[in-house]
């Protein structure tokens, strides 16, 4: 009895030392790709930040230049917002918030808004969605014009009737067989506005996230 209970101990020992060299592996190539998710949505949102405000128009690091906060009243789900500040000679020229459209047909679609200081719209890209390929995914820039809609628009031109799909009498197209997609981008373009138009000010007044507040 007492020869056998070595091998079996050794064999238990070897068993627990696979799952737990299993279990590391796996927490690696989860977290690599995660990593990488993360990495390329950095890429997507540095390239689209340029396409919505032209690198002309500011002189600061647009990029770094950033605030994060909530608001349930035009973010639900208690998601948070980054909002990108584009200043020249310290001047604001727009704010590019990124935030998600939380009602899309798959789920949450991570939107970029660019608002000029004017109030009105500079620019809107798609970032990441799970829209339905040839159904959803007419709002990307890479597939259709679509998103290209809003630029110039504000929350008095159209009227705020005219801020729906035109299946829903608004001003927007719906795309062929899918309307959820374009109405729940419609509705988070329009809440930006709708945020911007009540904390404009402020947003370029915040002190930016990622620098230390020095003592004066
Ligand atoms: C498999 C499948 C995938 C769909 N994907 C989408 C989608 O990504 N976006 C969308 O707006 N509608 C999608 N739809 C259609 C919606 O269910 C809904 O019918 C449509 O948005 C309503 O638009 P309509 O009134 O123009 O038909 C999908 C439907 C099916 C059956």
């Amino acid at each position: 009895m007492k020869a056998a209970a070595g091998p079996l101990w050794r064999s238990a020992a070897a068993l627990g030392l696979v799952a737990i060299l299993g279990t590391s592996l796996l927490t690696g190539i989860d977290r690599l790709t995660v990593d990488r998710i993360a990495e390329q949505e950095r890429r997507m949102v540095l390239e689209q930040l340029g396409q919505i405000v032209a690198p002309d128009r500011y002189d600061n690091a647009l990029h770094d230049d950033y605030v994060t906060f909530r608001d349930e009243r035009y973010f639900p789900q208690g998601q948070e917002v980054t909002a990108f500040r584009a200043r020249h000679d310290g001047r604001p020229v727009a704010v590019i918030l990124r935030f998600d459209a939380v009602d899309g047909y798959n789920g949450r679609i991570r939107l970029l808004v660019g608002i000029d200081s004017d109030s009105r719209v500079a620019g809107v890209r798609v970032v990441t969605h799970r829209e339905t390929p040839g159904l959803g995914d007419g709002i990307e820039r890479a597939k259709s014009d679509w998103i290209l809609g809003f630029t110039g628009k504000s929350l008095t031109s159209p009227a705020p009737s005219g801020w729906a799909v035109r299946r829903d009498g608004g001003e927007f197209d719906q795309f062929t067989g899918a309307t959820i997609t374009p109405r729940a981008v419609v509705e988070a373009v329009q809440r930006a506005l709708e945020y911007f138009e009540m904390n404009g000010p402020a947003l370029f007044d915040a002190f930016p996230d990622n620098r230390q507040e020095t003592a004066s």
